[in-house]
């Protein structure tokens, strides 16, 4: 077999990056490595999802004597645990958990990071085999190093991350992640089990034609809105065109899609939920930091997503997100 020696793993790639910044510590490369880790294991359970319905069914015993667990909860509890385990994480806020976490061990008090992750993202696709995938964002805790942490640690608008990705689990699994040097992805490798470099320096396109809607809600979304998606049906070759409609229905396949080709992904408000669906702190602000430093924007329709001051924990917001220029044509729109 040939190796190619060139191809960087995600940890040979975050050491060579501490090796360009004398003053860090190797914290956020160590959550990353976690965080790969716990990727690892949940990419295994999905592709394993399918056979469920014949080793058992959620809440069964399998074969080999373990509980059978919905996979959005084995997801949190394997975030949830690396994170625990490991010595860069002081506490973590889940969409899975009612509450944030808070590690009080001795280890984990001393360090920096505070992490929150919506582990399981697409779950409803998991029965129908389409891609599915986990979110996170990493902040600097605002109390000081030694305490345990508290709900303000958490409470910190988008623009304070210190790093943000996502793992998409598709027909080969990606980890991507960004801080604010650039956004890299790493494709999992299954015959040597590691995150490879296969994407640096991703940068998203200014322009693409791909907008992504659900358009079942389109008589709920506001009139300005409504306004905008016609334009983007009606876009002839002139103006950009013609545009093509993709809707995933998981967040992160839709929005991964969109940062490599180019293009943009929304949730607007609807009457029935004016904030719409989708959670700040754990699908909105990561990866609006994300498109935000690979060149691309995000919204709630009126301010930049990762200027938000969240006042709870899972509060909901609308989405806009995408290529830059697309998603100034959309201001447009909204402002008009
Ligand atoms: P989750 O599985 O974490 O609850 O998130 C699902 C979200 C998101 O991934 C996706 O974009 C959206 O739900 C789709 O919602 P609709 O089916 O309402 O379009
Ligand atoms: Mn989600
Ligand atoms: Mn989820």
């Amino acid at each position: 077999m040939i190796v190619n020696r060139k191809v960087q793993t995600l940890d040979e790639f975050t050491i060579q990056q501490l090796r360009d910044v004398p003053q860090a510590t190797g914290e956020l490369s160590h959550l990353l490595r976690n965080i790969g880790l716990a990727g690892k294991r949940i990419h295994r359970e999905v592709n394993k999802a399918g056979l469920v319905d014949i080793l058992g069914d959620t809440g069964d015993v399998n074969v080999q004597g373990e509980e059978v667990k919905k996979l959005d909860v084995y997801a949190n509890e394997q975030m949830m645990g690396v994170l625990r385990h490991g010595i860069a994480c002081a506490g973590i806020a889940s969409e899975e958990l009612p509450d944030f976490v808070a590690f009080d061990d001795a280890k984990s008090i001393q360090s920096k990071y505070v992490c929150m992750f919506d582990p399981l993202d697409g779950s409803s696709n998991i029965d129908v085999n389409v891609s599915i995938g986990t979110i996170f964002s990493v902040y600097r805790r605002l109390s000081p190093i030694g305490t345990v942490v508290t709900r303000e640690d958490f409470l910190q608008p988008g623009n304070r991350q210190v790093a943000a990705g996502y793992i998409v689990y598709g027909s080969s699994s990606m980890l991507v992640y960004a801080t604010r040097r650039g956004v890299n992805g790493f494709t999992l490798d299954p015959s040597i089990g590691e995150w490879t470099l296969s994407h640096p320096d991703i940068k998203c396109p200014e322009r693409g034609k791909i907008y992504s809607v659900n358009h079942g809600n389109f008589f709920q979304y506001d009139e300005k809105v409504r306004r905008y998606i016609e334009a983007c049906q009606k876009k002839t070759k002139a103006d950009g065109g013609p545009y093509t409609q993709r809707y995933i229905g998981s967040m992160v396949a839709d929005v991964h899609r969109n940062l490599i080709k180019g293009g943009i992904f929304m949730y607007p408000g609807t009457i029935d939920r004016p904030k719409g669906k989708l959670r700040l702190m754990y699908e909105c602000n990561p990866f609006a930091f994300i498109m935000q430093v690979a060149g691309g924007k995000a919204t709630d329709g009126k301010t930049n997503i990762l200027d938000i001051q969240p006042v709870e924990l899972h509060q909901r917001t609308p989405l806009f997100i995408g290529s830059r220029l697309m998603m100034e044509e959309l201001e447009q729109y909204l402002a008009s």
